[in-house]
């Protein structure tokens, strides 16, 4: 069986240097490991993103039944919130906004919170972060460390891109659409990223099937609260 892959553009420009990036990484995925994955970008830019409302309704009863989020029939989240769990790994392409991830991705990431209290969904998915910054050195890793942190609080595990230069993922430096290209070593870095995914969620797709293993990870709301 391949591995799944999901992408997360969080541009919310047409023709981004994120899309590109994405793209790229699949691409010579798919080169170097022909059959290996089966990827889809999810562009939520053409998503309707409601902002989580705090009602602290989504998780579940005492009975263990999961309640979902109370907008899932107003926008298009579940969707999105579906495509992860399938997900074996994720890759998240965000531009860097004053030195974090996308305004877009804040507001999406905000709504995986029913997947964390039903029992960590997300848990043990490999993520990596593929960031675009106008500016060398603009705050790609300071927008790399936040992203991850969403996804680390969702049970997930985070990687960088495995090569010698040890950096925490993709750094694009680019600022016009489509100027990426012109970047190679970004470029690499991306596919680098997707590669560390890639083997992560294959190990560990394997293990589990191997073994039956099923991650222990339970939520609870008294957990750590006074
Ligand atoms: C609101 C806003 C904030 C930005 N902040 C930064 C920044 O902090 N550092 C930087 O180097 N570039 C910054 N940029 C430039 C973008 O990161 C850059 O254009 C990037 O290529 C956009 O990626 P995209 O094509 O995937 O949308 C900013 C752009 C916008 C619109």
């Amino acid at each position: 069986m391949p591995v799944r892959l999901l992408g997360l553009n969080c541009s919310p420009r047409d023709n981004s240097n994120s899309s590109i990036m994405l793209e790229t990484a699949f691409e010579k995925l798919d080169a170097v490991y022909p059959g290996a994955t089966e990827h889809e970008t999810i562009h939520l830019r053409d998503l309707h993103i409601e902002p989580c409302k705090a009602c602290n309704v989504c998780g579940k009863t005492k009975a263990g039944k999961y309640i979902p989020c109370v907008r899932v029939d107003e926008d298009d989240v579940q969707q999105v919130l579906d495509a992860m769990v399938a997900a074996d790994g994720i890759l998240v392409a965000t531009p860097v906004y004053f030195g974090l991830p996308s305004d877009l991705f804040v507001k999406f990431i905000m709504r995986t919170r029913p997947l964390r209290h039903q029992d960590f969904r997300l848990a043990n998915r490999p993520v990596g972060v593929l960031a675009t910054a106008g500016r060398r050195s603009g705050g790609a890793e300071t927008a790399i460390l936040a992203t991850w942190l969403p996804f680390v609080r969702n049970g997930c595990l985070v990687v960088g891109n495995g090569d010698a230069t040890c950096q925490f993922g993709a750094y694009g430096w680019a600022g016009g659409r489509g100027q990426i290209l012109t970047d190679e070593w970004g470029l690499e870095q991306a596919f680098q990223t997707a590669e560390r995914v890639y083997t992560l969620a294959k190990v560990i797709k394997a293990g589990a099937e191997a073994t039956g293993f099923v991650s222990p990870m339970k939520f609870s709301y008294t957990s750590g609260t006074r």
